[in-house]
């Protein structure tokens, strides 16, 4: 998209600049203000605003996005599909939508991250309302805390004012300085408007593996006992996981009181990934390279990843993490 209107822009003034040496001044002028107008007006068409034509929820795609790529979190799956499609459907949100998503690393935080910036912006992750704040790339130096926490404030406020159907996502909570999320707790809460600005149609998403210990002490017992895994539901894991978050000092949210205040709005447990799933991973992302989906190129793939817990070896430590360039080696 964005390569294709550079060239039309150009094609345009190119057009222009040989017009312009046929014809006298007076038509000059007219042919350049011509051109400029149109030029003006494609640049406008091609870039991305904050309105209908760029922003537009697809439930149906969400669902199947997370039906269809999303392997092994029935729970997940279930909370993320009813929480944005009912929050997008809404058009007086009292606050912005939050949501927190836990687990190892590789089961799909960042991925379902990503399908939901696709099935709302046309630009997907590439859209200028999306942002994306990582830890160690954004805020790296435990120093320059106050200076993070205002620049912070002023770039959602910005944002938001630029867009009120913005989406910030903080990967990497774990890593983030303990009251560093206290700088935009306003944001998230139920105010009509601060300082003029509403973030009530905003999205916030942390991605954390806080409490990701206590989802597989969950699911390893399910395991143990022969049950089967989709029978685990939100309540069997939400008490640990919010306990775990908030009492983890090496999390983001050590002491926010953005739980104690429910600002978060869904805690959602991504599961550790077993054998089967990552067998799943890699018949999709076969799929996805428009290779034919091979069972057996799958199955070698997933038996050379490494498992735990040592003894009994049922989850993929990286879960599907690594797939993408391991498949490179096999195909
Ligand atoms: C929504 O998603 C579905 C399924 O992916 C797709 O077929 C449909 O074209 C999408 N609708 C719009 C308006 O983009
Ligand atoms: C929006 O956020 C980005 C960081 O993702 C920041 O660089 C930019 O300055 C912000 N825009 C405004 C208008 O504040
Ligand atoms: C974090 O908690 C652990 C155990 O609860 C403790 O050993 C450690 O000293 C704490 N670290 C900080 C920075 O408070």
């Amino acid at each position: 998209m964005r390569a294709r209107h550079v060239y039309v822009l150009l094609h345009i003034f190119l057009t222009v600049g040989v017009l312009v040496n046929a014809f006298d001044p007076i038509t000059t002028t007219v042919v350049v203000g011509i051109g400029a107008t149109l030029g003006r007006t494609i640049y406008n068409y091609f870039r991305e605003s904050c309105d209908s034509k760029w922003i537009a929820f697809n439930a149906t795609g969400l669902r199947n996005d997370l039906d269809t790529k999303l392997f092994g979190q029935h729970i997940a799956s279930r909370i993320i599909l009813k929480a944005v499609s009912g929050f997008m459907s809404n058009e007086n949100p009292k606050k912005p939508l939050v949501l927190s998503l836990h687990g190892w690393t590789g089961t799909g935080k960042n991925f379902v991250s990503k399908l939901i910036a696709e099935n709302i912006y046309k630009e997907g992750m590439d859209s200028s309302f999306v942002h994306v704040f990582t830890s160690t790339l954004h805020f790296p130096h435990q120093s320059q805390k106050a200076t993070y926490k205002s620049q912070l404030q002023q770039w959602i406020k910005g944002n938001v004012t630029n867009c009120e159907r913005s989406m910030f996502i903080f990967d990497e909570m774990d890593k983030m300085h303990p009251g560093l999320i206290d700088s935009i707790k306003p944001y998230l809460d139920y105010y009509d408007k601060l300082d003029g600005v509403s973030y009530r149609k905003s999205i916030f998403i942390f991605l954390s593996n806080a409490g990701g210990e206590s989802i597989i002490q969950t699911v390893l017992d399910f395991w143990k006992q022969g049950r089967d895994r989709e029978e685990i539901e939100l309540k069997d894991l939400e008490t640990s996981l919010s306990l775990s978050v908030f009492n983890n000092n090496q999390s983001g949210f050590y002491r926010t009181n953005l739980i104690d205040k429910n600002l978060v709005d869904f805690f959602v447990p991504f599961l550790p990934l077993e054998y089967r799933h990552v067998v799943q991973c890699a018949m999709a992302e076969m799929k996805a390279r428009d290779i034919k989906p091979d069972q057996d190129v799958a199955d070698r793939v997933a038996r050379d990843l490494v498992y735990f817990p040592k003894s009994e070896r049922v989850f993929s430590v990286k879960g599907c993490k690594t797939i993408e360039s391991k498949l490179d080696y096999y195909t």
